[in-house]
């Protein structure tokens, strides 16, 4: 009997595929408006102060999650952008599907949940004042942690301290945090979660909080094995089975379906799960020139192959709704803060 890892190898190969189900056709979507780029100098990152709230005597503290109230309608759609190796894509993909999304009429706000890498700061040239963890100062509301960045992308820096928010923070401070955090319901139909690679504590939390996951991957070996221990740590933690898969920087769409007719094969094989694709990215140098210009794809050339491809991914997001929202983004802090 030959093990999952030498099943991995021969799928990789190219000895199979099984044809799974691929993206439809580009649709032809208007320009990005233009919006003027952001120039702002890079400091040194600060390190968010977590301080004790001031006890209040009278404050109700929630103990379980049906104690926790409603603060608005919950209604925004969680996604996690994940990988199981690093570098493969995820905040761009993050940064172009906001801007894609937006075009298409939703609003998008990111969670830069590449805690310390300060990643989609980097990729819009511009610079988040405050981070999540800032939101346990008193003078502090969402309003000043939510970037409302060039091109239409806001977002929210993670911080470093959100890693271990869960753990560190006391009571009244998560609750804290989840009253001021739960309002971003109102600003967003959709929040993206870009998370740090690989299957670390904080990355399981988001992608078993989140009621949906893309794991984007690229034809490297060692991507794929990586995507594949991704999968499996995905089937053993969380009950939703709700992962889609993004194959980036293809050559083709022949390669493209390799990639996702292995996986699905080995998923179903040994995980007893069913993965489809949401999409796939072409190679294109043009994403090199627009993180070297810290531009986003879609603000720079729209119409690049690469471009192209991530509205079709969009559409794919929006029309793959079938499934109502489970938990939501109060679902999804509630998850994160262990409520
Ligand atoms: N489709 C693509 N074609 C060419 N290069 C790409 C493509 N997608 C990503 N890259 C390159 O890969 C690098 C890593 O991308 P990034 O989004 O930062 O990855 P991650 O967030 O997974 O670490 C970037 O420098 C980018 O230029
Ligand atoms: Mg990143």
């Amino acid at each position: 009997m030959e093990d999952q890892a030498t099943q991995l190898r021969r799928l990789m190969e190219g000895k199979y595929n099984n044809g799974a189900s691929l993206p439809k056709t580009m649709p032809n979507l208007g320009p990005v408006p233009e919006t003027k780029t952001v120039a702002v100098e890079k400091e040194p990152l600060p390190v968010p102060e977590v301080k004790e709230e001031k006890e209040k005597k009278e404050e109700f503290i929630p103990r379980t999650a049906a104690e926790v109230p409603s603060y608005s309608r919950g209604t925004a759609r969680t996604i996690a952008i994940t990988s199981g190796k690093g570098g493969v894509g995820k905040t761009n993909l993050a940064v172009n599907l906001a801007i894609a999304l937006g075009q298409l009429g939703q609003r998008v706000v990111i969670i830069d949940g590449d805690l310390g890498m300060a990643n989609v700061d980097i990729l819009l040239n511009t610079e988040s004042k405050h981070s999540m963890m800032d939101l346990l100062r008193e003078n502090v509301a969402l309003e000043d942690v939510i970037v409302r960045g060039p091109y239409g992308v806001s977002y929210i820096s993670g911080g470093s301290g959100m890693e271990h928010a869960a753990d560190t923070c006391t009571p009244q401070q998560r609750n804290y945090l989840f009253q001021k955090l739960a309002g971003c319901d109102e600003w967003a139909d959709i929040i993206l979660v870009d998370t740090s690679a690989g299957i670390g504590q904080n990355v399981r939390d988001f992608i078993t909080a989140a009621d949906e996951v893309v794991l984007i991957t690229t034809p490297e070996p060692t991507a794929i094995t990586d995507a594949y221990a991704m999968m499996k740590a995905y089937s053993t933690l969380s009950s939703k089975n709700n992962l889609k898969l993004v194959v980036n920087r293809v050559f083709d769409e022949k390669e493209s379906k390799e990639v996702i007719g292995s996986l699905s094969q080995t998923a179903r094989k040994f995980l007893n799960t069913r993965v489809d694709c949401v999409g796939y990215i072409l190679e294109d140098r043009n994403m090199l020139g627009a993180v070297r210009k810290r531009m986003p794809l879609l603000a720079m050339q729209p119409d690049s192959m690469a471009g192209k491809c991530i509205k079709s991914l969009a559409h794919n997001i929006l029309e793959g709704r079938h499934d109502k929202v489970q938990l939501g983004w109060q679902g999804f802090l509630r998850k994160i803060f262990r409520f």
